[in-house]
């Protein structure tokens, strides 16, 4: 296990706070947040396993039928993986009944993010409480933003429906470590968007997507997915940044708006024209009607996730 000095040395500057905020020199905060790196490393590795699938599919060359063996030996992991797979949300194009078949079709990174989603909920699959709540916003923030993408069809390479799901992760480890304690929020600070990590940070002098990152970077998810964890409270330093970054924090924040907002059981009137006036989706050019009309993919989606994670 890493030391929490070593970790306090290595920390990567480009995930912390932007020049703007006057945290970003606090280096008490930065030991201290290093230090709860090494402690969480230590209590949650990322799995065996998952962590084998990720390093094989990495490789140019990696043999379909070794990398389907090594997920198969998790039969409850390969049983995910088989229903992300068969999803609406992936094209339910095959019927997938093996995962060679899937890895051949859908596409070894597609099928390393769905290996990385899948062992991250297992690895999370008995909180209670809020922390569930928040796994629960974390699944359906994924599910809404792998709508987004296709919409936007994105060129490249990109993980959106991974990183949707991994960026409240730091939420999840700050309330199973009882580092802050999120019952005493008021369910209004709870379930609005940009609001929990001022507290977190007023308290603990780090946050969770700071946090968050820094724990995908130790478990070797790959980048851009911690940047955008990093960033998902920091939008304006992401728009400086280049305009691939940007576009995917500001498709991650319109889901993560959504996702809260279907969570709740009193619907705001007039949402989609609330959510057009937002930054993010002026950043975007997205309109209501883009809204609307993806309105019921997206609630589908969310439902179909739910079933597959929880
Ligand atoms: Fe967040
Ligand atoms: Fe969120």
């Amino acid at each position: 296990m890493a030391t929490a000095g070593k970790l306090a040395d290595t920390l990567d500057e480009a995930l912390w706070f932007g020049e703007d905020d006057p945290a970003s020199s606090d280096e008490q905060a930065q030991a201290s947040m290093a230090a709860e790196v090494a402690r969480i490393s230590g209590l949650k590795p990322f799995p065996v396993v998952a962590t084998r699938v990720l390093d094989a599919l990495n490789q140019q060359d990696y043999s379909v039928a070794w990398v389907a063996n090594l997920i198969e030996s998790d039969p409850a992991l390969a049983s995910m993986v088989l229903r992300l797979a068969n999803s609406a949300m992936y094209g339910r194009a095959g019927g997938y009944q093996h995962v060679d078949e899937a890895i051949v079709r859908v596409g070894g990174r597609r099928v390393r993010d769905m290996v990385s989603a899948a062992a991250t909920m297992q690895m999370f699959n008995d909180l209670q409480g809020i922390a569930s709540t928040f796994r629960d916003h974390c699944a359906a923030t994924a599910a809404i933003v792998r709508v987004l993408d296709q919409h936007y069809e994105l060129p490249g390479e990109h993980s959106l429906f991974l990183a949707g799901l991994l960026h409240d992760i730091g939420k999840l480890l700050l309330a199973e470590t009882r580092e802050f304690d999120y019952t005493r929020l008021s369910p209004q600070d709870l379930c609005t968007p940009d609001v929990i990590h001022r507290l977190e940070r007023q308290e603990l002098g780090y946050d969770h997507a700071v946090l968050g990152a820094h724990v995908l970077q130790a478990w070797t998810i790959p980048e851009p997915i911690p940047k955008i964890v990093a960033w998902h409270h920091q939008p304006t330093r992401a728009y400086a940044a280049d305009g691939a970054i940007g576009t995917q924090v500001a498709l991650l924040r319109i889901a993560d708006r959504i996702a809260w907002y279907l969570a709740q059981t009193l619907m705001p009137a007039k949402f989609p024209e609330f959510l057009a006036s937002t930054a993010e989706a002026r950043w975007l050019s997205l309109k209501v009607d883009d809204i609307e009309g993806m309105w019921t993919r997206m609630v589908e989606s969310r439902g179909e996730i739910m079933s597959i994670f929880t």
